[in-house]
């Protein structure tokens, strides 16, 4: 399935692998994967990634759902974000979003995320989304938390990147809350 995904000034597509240099840009970026599960990427991991996702994006029964995000009124690849199934039954995904720095604080993830939880919930039919987030990354924090996810906790020191152990919140949301939001 190909879905089609727009807000107001931002479409979703699939990746391909030609979209190497956008990617790499930020996905390389010290500052942009200071609380992330990945990088600073080499050119081999960014490589590696495209390859993956966009293999993965031309499968039948998708369990994944990657998409980058572009800036529709420059045409550029400016992020992206993805949904991760993680169980068969539910079914469940863990979400992630990330954009290149020069983007940042302008509402455009929170506009992508709450498109993303939309297709989440609508398309997919999800029991329950849900995120990581590392302790200090507060903008992640606050823009899970205005759309509406709970703080459900913060297990210590488990998830190591970077040489370190890292404390990861989680926020969620359930299926029945988000549907008490959008009626
Ligand atoms: C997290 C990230 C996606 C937020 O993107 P963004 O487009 O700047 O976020 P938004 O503009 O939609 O803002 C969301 C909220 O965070 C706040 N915020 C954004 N940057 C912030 C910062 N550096 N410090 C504190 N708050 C911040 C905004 O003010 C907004 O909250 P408010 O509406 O209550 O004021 C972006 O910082 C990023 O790409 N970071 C690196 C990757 C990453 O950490 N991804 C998340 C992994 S869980």
């Amino acid at each position: 399935m190909t879905p089609f995904i727009e807000t107001t000034r931002l479409s979703f597509r699939n990746f391909t692998v030609d979209d190497y240099d956008a990617v790499h840009v930020y996905a390389s970026d010290p500052v942009v994967t200071r609380y992330t599960a990945f990088g600073p990427n080499t050119p081999e991991q960014t490589k590696g990634f495209l390859q993956f996702v966009s293999a993965e994006a031309s499968q039948e029964d998708r369990a994944n759902y990657s998409f980058v995000l572009i800036h529709k009124q420059t045409n550029k690849l400016i992020g992206s974000c993805g949904l991760m199934r993680s169980d068969t039954h539910g079914p469940q995904y863990s979400f992630g979003y990330v954009l290149h720095k020069d983007w940042w604080r302008q509402g455009l993830a929170s506009e992508a995320t709450a498109a993303l939880v939309k297709f989440g919930f609508g398309e997919l039919r999800a029991h329950r989304l849900w995120a990581h987030v590392f302790l200090g990354n507060t903008a992640s924090e606050k823009l899970l938390q205005n759309l509406g996810f709970r703080y459900e906790g913060c297990t210590l020191k488990s998830f190591f990147v970077r040489d370190a152990w890292h404390d990861l919140q989680t926020f969620a949301m359930l299926r029945s809350e988000w549907e008490k939001r959008v009626t």
